[in-house]
């Protein structure tokens, strides 16, 4: 089965080419990170305006690279939601325009749903599954109990860990994407200063604004006293502190469902290299269950996530017509 996956739901206009669900045939992802650094963060207007200029390029760029036509596709995947709305309507528009033109089925799929998906490209997963999704838009344990079910188990009360991440940096001076920067900068420093532990009240569930609250606190607290400090001890330290609340939950998730056959990991933030080496770490207490990250060109936004997810949906027999619409808050299916 041959599928192509469509995704723009934030700053990548990503398409891709997968064959069944294992093997990449093409993956395009034309990132807008350079435009949008200006801003300090991604600016949803100007989003959507660059996909428009960016989509039909990428499909046609996918099927050259790919060495495929449209005739040899067998459906068209695309991200439905969750997203920036302008954003997923231009992919959800050329996919329904290369359905309707080339008579194939068009599959919606979930966004979050495909960054645990795109373990697939790497390994089979094993059911149930408890996937941890980390983005700029999410931060959610999720229970499979098999390939179609979805049942989410704790998320973020506030913001995602990969906005933490930007938002610190943005503090930090370090520019936009910051999660990479924070990432590289804490491999230099201590875990040192002590910031607010973050508090919840769900038993699985995340905070992180208090985090990053208490890292600009101390920031403004050392300008006004004019004391210097380390950045990279504070990146170390407000990294230690992020994952610690990560890893906190997952322990008492894994504990609580002793069914768990496989933990895997999705979405941006898990391309950090300090939460790779925890996860290693993690392996070691908990021997019967396989621990899958998937590889860097999986983790951040990208089609082929999307056409896996598309494989799977359309194998369970998911279809959309051409009423198909974007939906931001879609809940994960
Ligand atoms: O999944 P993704 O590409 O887009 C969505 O949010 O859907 O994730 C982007 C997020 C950004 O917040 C970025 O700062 C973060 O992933 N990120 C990282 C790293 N690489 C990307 N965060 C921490 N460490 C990294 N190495």
């Amino acid at each position: 089965m041959i599928i192509l996956g469509i995704e723009s739901s934030c700053d990548e206009t990503a398409v891709a080419i997968v064959k069944d669900k294992k093997e990449v045939l093409s993956s395009i992802v034309a990132s807008q990170i350079d435009v949008h650094k200006e801003f300090g963060g991604v600016v949803p207007e100007v989003a959507s305006r660059i996909h428009v200029e960016n989509i039909s390029y990428c499909i046609e760029q996918a099927l050259a690279q790919a060495n495929v036509t449209m005739d040899m596709m067998d459906a068209i995947a695309v991200t439905k939601g969750p997203g920036l709305i302008g954003c997923l309507h231009v992919g959800v528009q050329a996919a329904k325009t290369l359905a309707f033109a080339y008579h194939k089925p068009l599959v919606p799929v979930h966004h979050l749903a495909a960054h645990i998906y795109a373990n697939e490209l790497v390994v089979d997963m094993k059911y149930p599954v408890l996937a941890l999704v980390v983005s700029g838009g999410n931060t959610e344990l999720v229970y499979m109990k098999n390939e179609t079910s979805f049942e989410i188990l704790g998320q973020t009360q506030d913001d995602a860990i990969g906005e933490a991440y930007d938002k610190v940096a943005r503090v930090l001076g370090l520019g936009y994407p910051g999660g990479p920067k924070i990432d590289k900068l804490a491999r230099e420093g201590k875990n040192v200063y002590t910031l607010a532990k973050p508090k919840t009240q769900g038993k699985y569930d995340f905070s992180f604004s208090g985090l990053k609250s208490s890292v600009l606190q101390f920031v403004k607290r050392m300008e006004r006293t004019n004391q210097t400090f380390d950045m990279a001890d504070l990146a170390c330290s407000f990294q230690e502190c992020a994952l610690d609340e990560i890893f906190s939950r997952i322990k008492v998730c894994l504990d609580d469902h002793p069914d768990i056959r496989h933990f895997v990991v999705g979405g941006g933030v898990s391309a950090n290299s300090r939460l790779r080496e925890r996860i290693e770490e993690l392996k070691e207490q908990y021997p019967n269950i396989t621990f899958t990250v998937p590889p860097m060109y999986c983790c951040t936004d990208n089609a082929s996530m999307i056409a896996v997810a598309g494989t799977i949906a359309y194998e369970s027999g998911r279809r959309a017509g051409a009423d198909l619409t974007a939906d931001a808050g879609w809940e994960i299916q």
